[in-house]
């Protein structure tokens, strides 16, 4: 299929409307066939569900064209996995695993040519949603659900793409101690606009988000994992119930020790530790691995040695690796790449 006419290298992170979709509904306690559609726009109640009481759930991945030209994702299954999790967290049928994939598949080869080139910067990203389409007015969840997918070609997630970004510590929460901040529901995003919007309007990037329950440990970003490098060269993760299971933060911790030897700890990480870490940087699907600079808590600045211009040397090696592997340059453990064609 003839690539699209589309400027590769100047892409942001926004929406850009492509060819097909793929659409199933679960109605009667069942999912139907499934099929690909031209048509992007949902039509519903205006007291669905879902604009009701926020019954979504989402995933994102990416494809990838790798240096001989083939098309792959990276690691589906998790996100089928994680979705089925999110899903059943908000009391929504599981979309099976296997029609997850090949939903995906269809989708991407449908779609081919807006598959970013190798080297050009971009990848396609793909984001699978489910939610509660019929009208409840009651609290309770829907009883009919659609399942949809869409993709669209992405550049960073974060305009000046490998520069170091500054966070802020931010006072509000986006997860309860024992609520959702571990599935991929649209609520969690929704309960972060306003700090998100707060802290650009003070000249941040992002927010850094302190565990809900007593603000003294290192959570996670509105969308994307923390990784941190001691001076000698441990690679440190937060653990936490109210974090999202990064699929790019689990990859990079078998990265970290299988292909670099390096020494990871997943752990809860003490934000008065932050200040002695030599690197930071945020994994996600979307960030891949976006290098930190500075983190500003309340006027009090930290600024970690691998400084404002570039990554540090060993987040550095963990995204030469990581991106190496997904597109196809440094061979993948097995079963991390699943081929489309
Ligand atoms: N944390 C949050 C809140 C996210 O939205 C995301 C994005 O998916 C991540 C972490 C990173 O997860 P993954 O690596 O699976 O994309
Ligand atoms: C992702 O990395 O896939 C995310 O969902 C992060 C953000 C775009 C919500």
């Amino acid at each position: 299929m003839e690539k699209k006419n589309i400027d590769w290298g100047n892409l942001g992170f926004a929406y850009v409307k492509t060819d097909k979709r793929y659409v199933s509904t679960w109605k009667d306690g069942a999912w139907d066939a499934g099929t690909l559609t031209e048509d992007a726009t949902i039509t519903m109640s205006e007291c669905a569900c879902v604009l009701q009481y926020a019954q979504t759930v989402f995933e994102g991945l990416k494809a990838y064209t790798t240096e001989d030209g083939r098309i792959v994702t990276f690691r589906p299954d998790l996100n089928a996995e994680r979705l089925a999790q999110s899903a059943a967290r908000l009391e929504m049928p599981v979309f099976p695993q296997d029609r997850f994939i090949d939903a995906v598949t269809q989708v991407v080869k449908a779609n081919e040519g807006f598959v970013p080139p190798y080297g050009s910067g971009a990848t396609l990203y793909i984001r699978p949603f489910m939610f509660g389409i019929n009208e409840v007015i009651g609290v309770k969840p829907a009883t009919e659900y659609q399942f949809r997918i869409f993709c669209t070609p992405v550049g960073p997630y974060f305009k000046g793409g490998a520069k170091p970004i500054t966070l802020r510590v931010s006072d509000l929460d986006r997860a309860a101690p024992h609520g959702t901040g571990n599935i991929k529901a649209g609520l969690n995003y929704a309960m972060s606009l306003h700090t998100l919007m707060d802290a650009h309007r003070a000249g941040y990037d992002e927010n850094m988000f302190l565990d809900p329950a007593t603000h003294t440990k290192v959570e996670e970003t509105g969308g994307a994992n923390f990784l941190f490098v001691t001076k000698d060269g441990k690679v440190v993760t937060p653990k936490s119930n109210s974090i999202l299971p990064s699929i790019t933060r689990r990859s990079l911790v078998s990265v970290a020790k299988e292909y670099l030897g390096l020494e990871v700890e997943e752990r809860e990480v003490l934000f008065e530790e932050v200040k002695d870490f030599a690197e930071c940087g945020l994994c996600g699907t979307a960030a891949v691995i976006s290098p930190v600079g500075k983190i500003v808590d309340h006027g009090n600045e930290i600024c970690f040695p691998s400084g404002m211009e570039k990554m540090g040397p060993t987040i550095q090696k963990l995204y030469d690796t990581l991106t190496g592997i997904q597109m196809g340059r440094i061979e993948a453990p097995t079963g991390w790449i699943h081929e489309i064609k």
